[in-house]
């Protein structure tokens, strides 16, 4: 590290009587120490006042050529002392002149600070000027010149470089803390940012755990109120459908006797042989609608937690995916390829049925997104930070943006009425909320959809709500 305290000089002058001159102006010999400050530095170890800058020597160096001179700068530089000034001869054959030697130096060191020395000039002020566009580090000295005017001359200039150090100096530490300012302010900005994204999310999270939850109740209440209808429907469907078996079994035994003649026009009027092929196929389509009806009513209590009945379990992720791959295998065989990509996944601790429903809504949804084109569904799974997690991608339609926002709305469904109701994605979000799990979802207009679940391998005892971590 150079100091800023700098007395160097280097003089460069063809004549050594010059050297001899400028070295009493500059470098006078200290006057000898008095035979008291002699005794009291023995005596203290310590050395009288020293001589103020003003009147303090320069460290004077000789050069008798321009490439000599060139030679010591270039040597001062590598020793990281440089100097401050030169004092250069205009005249010096056979080498270079003061100007070509000035060139050769401010190109090694452009901070040095020059003087050129001149009787007489060869060349005219304007053109060294102009070949030294440099005014600000240039004086010029003329012949014969003054003691006081070199001692002034160097001292002003050394002070001078001193001073533009020590600007330069104080410039670069302020962009520095300029730089280290604005590079804090950045990281708070990024820190403000990641928060008010992160508290984005968990407001979004917040609101749509509210709407579930509102709506769960609902639901559960609808649920509620149905449930008794439709379980005596169901079994008053089914009993009608035994009466009237019977009931045609006895208009069909009554048909054989021969009272049943007089009732032939009648019979044809109210078309009974029609009405007896019609009843069977009207019971069914009665009891599979009253079937969906009740699985409705199954799936929005199982949205609603109604049913808490399930026991908590240990078990093997892959072994849930696939039993629920062999229950849906012939909703996908037409469809798509399923590939499975599983990785490590240590046991789960979950309500293994409501894992394997999640699954089920995934994958189906995931075959609905197929287009005429056979598409493929990729199952992957993986564990990291105490969690596990399985993805469903699938290279289907994709989800556009509008919709994206609602699809784990309850009963929001874009299929045709009868192929959905909208309830599996609702569902199955209930469900890993329950477990404290997340399922997020990436998907890109056709491309296709990943859903994403992941969960942690223990029950945890009582992990923070949203409204908790929100209020933290
Ligand atoms: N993999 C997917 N690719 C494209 N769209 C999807 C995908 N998964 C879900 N969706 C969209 O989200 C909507 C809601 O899905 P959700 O599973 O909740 O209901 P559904 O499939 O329509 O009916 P349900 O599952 O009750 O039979 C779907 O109607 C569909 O528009
Ligand atoms: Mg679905």
């Amino acid at each position: 590290m150079m100091t800023l305290q700098n007395r160097r000089i280097l003089l460069v002058d063809d004549m050594p009587t010059i050297h001899d001159d400028f070295r009493k102006i500059l470098c006078p010999q200290a006057p000898a120490k008095s035979a008291l400050e002699a005794t009291r530095a023995a005596l203290f170890g310590d050395d009288p006042p020293k001589a103020t800058t003003a009147t303090a020597a320069f460290e004077l160096d000789s050069a008798y050529q321009g490439q000599e001179g060139l030679a010591k700068v270039q040597a001062s530089l590598r020793e990281g002392r440089p100097y401050a000034m030169a004092f250069v001869d205009m005249r010096m054959p056979p080498g270079w002149d003061g100007v070509e030697t000035i060139e050769h130096l401010w190109r090694a060191d452009p901070r040095l600070q020059v003087v050129i020395c001149t009787a007489y000039s060869d060349t005219s002020w304007d053109e060294i000027f102009q070949r030294l566009d440099a005014r600000d580090r240039l004086l010029i000295l003329k012949k014969p010149f003054d003691n006081v005017e070199v001692r002034q001359l160097a001292q002003a200039l050394t002070t001078k470089w001193q001073m533009t150090q020590q600007a330069a100096l104080q410039i670069d530490s302020l962009e520095a803390a300029v730089d280290e300012r604005t590079h804090k302010l950045t990281q708070a900005n990024e820190a403000l940012q990641a928060e008010i994204a992160e508290r984005k999310h968990l407001e979004a999270q917040l609101v749509q755990q509210e709407k579930l939850a509102s709506i769960g109740q609902l639901a559960a209440g609808v649920a509620h109120e149905i449930n008794n209808p439709i379980g005596y429907i169901f079994s008053n469907v089914g009993t009608l459908e035994g009466y009237l078996e019977d009931l045609f079994r006895m208009l069909d035994a009554y048909e054989q006797t021969p009272a049943a003649l007089p009732l032939r026009p009648l019979r044809e009027e109210l078309q009974i042989g029609y009405l007896k092929d019609d009843v069977p196929s009207l019971m069914r389509e009665t009891k599979e609608g009253v079937r969906r009806v009740r699985q409705i009513v199954q799936d929005l209590k199982d949205f609603s937690h109604v049913d808490s009945l399930q026991e908590w379990q240990v078990v093997q992720l892959h072994q849930g995916i696939d039993s629920t791959l062999n229950v849906v295998g012939s909703e996908l065989r037409y469809k798509a390829d399923v590939v499975k990509e599983y990785g490590a996944v240590p046991e789960i601790e979950c309500l293994s049925s409501q894992i394997n429903q999640v699954v089920m809504n995934l994958v189906v949804n995931a075959a609905h997104a197929m287009g005429e084109r056979r598409g493929r569904i990729v199952i992957r799974t993986g564990s990291a930070d105490g969690e596990a997690w399985f993805e469903v991608a699938d290279d289907g339609s994709g989800i556009p943006k509008d919709v994206l926002p609602r699809i784990f709305d309850p009963f929001f469904t874009t299929k045709p009425i009868g192929k959905g109701t909208g309830l599996g994605l609702s569902l199955s979000y209930g469900i890993v909320q329950k477990h404290q799990g997340r399922i997020t979802v990436d998907s890109e207009i056709g491309r296709g959809t990943t859903f994403r679940v992941t969960l942690p391998l223990r029950r945890s005892a009582a992990a923070p709500t949203v409204a908790e971590a929100l209020a933290a």
